[in-house]
């Protein structure tokens, strides 16, 4: 069935101008860019978006990293494209990631508490459709 989720290009990716390499990839794939802006979030935002995290070690540096720079946020369209946007993108851990996706072939571990891995993508109908409401507004 054809489903949406959503995309983000993290801070790093936008930084190292990876944003137009991660669409083309999205984009060779077949599925489909229905909406797309770039956006500064505010710390409400990404506590909505990272409530789950809230208490992890790693939850107050993932919100300090979300808010350092810009990201785009990318509404896409396809046949089970959630599962497959997440195939996409590799493991959460760009280190061993696997070649041939986007964590994989333009990711790596920094040192830094962290992971800086690029891209987010919603790993639920749920979370596509609570994310997609928080992003799109
Ligand atoms: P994402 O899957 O978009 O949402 C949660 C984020 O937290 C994840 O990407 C990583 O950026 C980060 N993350 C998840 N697990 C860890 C971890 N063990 N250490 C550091 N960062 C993490």
């Amino acid at each position: 069935a054809v489903e949406e989720t959503l995309v983000l290009v993290k801070p790093d990716g936008v930084a190292r101008n990876l944003t137009g390499a991660i669409l083309a990839r999205i984009e060779a794939k077949g599925y489909s860019l229905v909406d797309i802006r770039l956006v500064q979030p505010d710390r409400s935002v990404l506590a909505a978006h990272y409530a789950e995290h809230e208490g992890k070690p790693f939850y107050e540096p993932l919100v300090e990293f979300m808010l350092s720079g810009p990201i785009v946020a990318i509404r896409v369209a396809g046949d089970r494209v959630i599962e497959g946007f997440r195939s996409l993108a590799g493991t959460t851990d760009p280190t061993t990631a696997a070649p041939g996706t986007i964590r994989g072939d333009f990711g790596r571990d920094w040192g830094l508490k962290v992971q800086q891995n690029l891209v987010h993508g919603s790993d639920s109908p749920e979370s596509a459709a609570r994310e997609l409401a928080l992003w799109f507004k």
